[in-house]
């Protein structure tokens, strides 16, 4: 450390309402690190230095305020600081509302949620917003307040204990790219209070929005063209997702303040993980496409600091669907620990569109790997559209174009290509661009609602792989008993634009049809139960180390999952026929193995026929 950043930690320190000895020794380690993120970041402002003593403060007061029980959950997590490796992890996702009607329903199913393995619980935004469209909570009016129709921030407070006793992590989102334009922030910044003056990005005319918007994309279009929407005034502001959602002005110290300050308390009411929601949109920068920026990741590192100090048993879990090379840079234990992995979810629909499991193969190979500390967060789908993420570049190596590809998917996934079993339903189709993206429930586009054969199989396949490449395994809660799209989003105003909500199809009472094996939701369920209970009895599934196998089949997806003296060996075939790989392909197996799924024994010795839409869980030694 340098003599002037010593002297400055030491007067932060110095003035620290609090003496106690752990908070401090969190403090020494991370605040080097947050001042030199600081100064990288604001150092050309001149209340940089009081901002980041006001944050340390807020910090020191935050965690004097953390109550005793999270205090000893994080000693807890200190000891065993990768648990999220863990095989028996399990995520869950789902809207509070529409899946339970409140937080306290949410609290009954407490029993089902354990009787399924779940471990982790992801509940969509669920703060005040603004009535009738709110992208689906994402307008956040207030950090503070749970939206009443949920229930109180006590009980969510009161929930998060119930589920942590109940070995289940709490997941919330932060939503800290942008506020609704109704939160008290956005109120005060367009009636020109000079505090908030500067907390979004609005501009006096057209010239900073047309200069902008000369690189950025358009995000929803459907919505409003370019980056930017008209207040009433006639001024303009950023808002890259709906009208009413307004970007935050990072460039000023005081939102980052500001946001931290909700972080803390957020932390403070029990969740565990934070979904950082859109955080390659955080910081702008003229003449770049605004995403991604190398000043985003110093952001993050710098909330990371921030919640080392006051929180520390609590992780990120970065949100960027965005090129798989840009993917990757947002996750360290410096940064978010935890992260979607969009690339083997969209590729998991390609290889069964195309009966080839080639790009998935590829993507297993080259882009799995992460820094020791991390996980992946591997679903099928989520409550968003799938885009179809994968590098060009990847593609072109195995001779495809990556433009025309993603037309075919989309055509593929809304029905419209010969031989498609889908029935999925375009999102923010782009007429100038030509782009899309894709919704429909796991069981509408794997072919159950067409009636398609193979309907059944493609679900369980898809899940057997984001249950087996390892990290946290997230199930869209409804998707385990096959539930189908829901077209009434269509007759409601408030959602007949935005055909995401075909996807997020209210529960219905499972528990009728999940115990009756002559529906698609018995068979189903029983399956993925299985599946669940077996990863959990795995310990090679454990972590995040693959090797991947090639089987020399294109329709075959195939890794290993590395054990003692071999490991689990998973075969997925993604076409419509069964598909065979050679005895000399296995020959370096010894050729006793067992089927974890079905308990049995199966023989390598003549090589292995995989059934069509099948995914094999063998455990093999090598041959010595
Ligand atoms: C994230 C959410 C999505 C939302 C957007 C804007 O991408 O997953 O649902 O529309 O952020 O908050």
């Amino acid at each position: 450390m340098s003599d002037d950043v010593t002297a400055d930690v030491a007067r932060i320190v110095a003035t620290l309402p609090v003496a106690d000895p752990d908070f401090l020794a969190r403090v020494d380690e991370e605040l080097p690190r947050l001042h030199g993120l600081f100064r990288t970041l604001y150092g050309d402002r001149d209340d940089s230095a009081e901002r980041l003593a006001s944050v340390v403060s807020l910090a020191a007061r935050s965690w004097q305020e953390r109550p005793p029980e999270l205090k000893a959950h994080d000693h807890t997590r200190e000891a065993e600081p990768t648990w999220f490796e863990s095989e028996r992890m399990l995520g869950g996702v789902c809207y509070v509302d529409r899946y339970a009607g409140g937080l306290r329903g949410i609290r009954d199913r407490i029993p089902y949620f354990q009787e399924l393995g779940l471990t982790y619980l992801h509940l969509m935004p669920l703060f005040e917003s603004p009535e009738g469209n709110s992208d689906g909570g994402y307008a956040v009016s207030s950090y503070r307040r749970v939206d009443p129709k949920l229930g109180t921030m006590a009980e969510l407070k009161d929930l998060a204990a119930d589920l942590r006793e109940a070995g289940i992590s709490l997941v919330v989102d932060f939503i800290f790219n942008h506020t609704s334009d109704e939160h008290e922030w956005a109120r005060k910044a367009v009636t020109g209070d000079p505090r908030f003056d500067d907390f979004y990005l609005i501009y006096p005319d057209r010239t900073m929005p047309d200069a902008y918007e000369r690189t950025t994309r358009e995000i929803f279009p459907d919505d409003h063209p370019g980056s930017f929407v008209q207040l009433a005034d006639g001024r303009w502001v950023w808002a890259t997702f709906y009208h009413f959602q307004w970007d935050l002005n990072y460039a000023n110290p005081a939102v980052f303040e500001a946001m931290a300050g909700e972080m803390l308390f957020l932390a403070n009411q029990g969740v565990e993980v934070l979904r950082m929601d859109a955080v390659a949109f955080i910081w702008k920068r003229l003449g770049t496409p605004c995403e991604s920026l190398p000043e985003a990741h110093l952001l993050l590192q710098a909330f990371n600091a921030v919640l080392r100090m006051a929180a520390p048993s609590l992780l990120f879990k970065s949100e960027a669907i965005v090129h798989p090379d840009e993917v990757s840079e947002y996750i360290s234990p410096g940064e978010c620990r935890l992260s979607y992995n969009p690339l083997q979810m969209a590729l998991t629909w390609e290889a069964l569109a195309t009966r080839d499991g080639r790009m998935l193969q590829q993507a297993l190979a080259r882009r799995h790997a992460l820094p020791a500390g991390t996980a992946w967060v591997n679903y099928v789908r989520s409550h968003d559209d799938i885009g179809w993420t994968f590098a060009d570049e990847d593609a072109a190596e195995l001779g495809i174009h990556g433009h025309s590809h993603r037309r075919f998917l989309n055509d593929f996934y809304v029905g419209r290509v010969d031989g498609s079993f889908a029935k999925g339903v375009p999102f923010q189709e782009n007429p100038r661009t030509g782009d899309a993206r894709i919704a429909g429930t796991t069981a509408s586009l794997a072919g159950i609602e067409t009636g398609d054969a193979g309907g059944e199989d493609r679900v369980v396949l898809a899940h057997a792989l984001a249950l087996s490449t390892g990290g946290i395994p997230l199930l869209y809660l409804g998707d385990e008993v096959a539930q189908l799209n829901d077209y009434a989003y269509l007759s409601d105003p408030a959602e007949a634009g935005d055909s995401r909500w075909v996807h997020r199809p209210r529960r219905v009472d499972g528990d009728v049809d999940r115990a009756d094996a002559s529906t698609p939701a018995g068979r189903v369920f029983a399956r993925l139960s299985r599946l669940i209970d077996v990863r959990r009895a795995t310990p090679e599934f454990a972590g995040n180390e693959l090797i991947p196998f090639d089987a020399h089949v294109d329709a075959i997806v195939a890794f290993l999952r590395p054990g003692a003296d071999g490991g689990v060996l998973v075969l997925a075939n993604v076409s419509d026929h069964a598909a065979s790989v050679d005895a000399v392909t296995l020959s370096g197996l010894a050729s006793d193995t067992e089927d974890l799924v079905e308990g049995r024994r199966v023989s390598l010795h003549d090589g292995l026929e995989v059934a069509a839409h099948a995914v094999l869980w063998l455990r093999v030694t090598h041959r010595t």
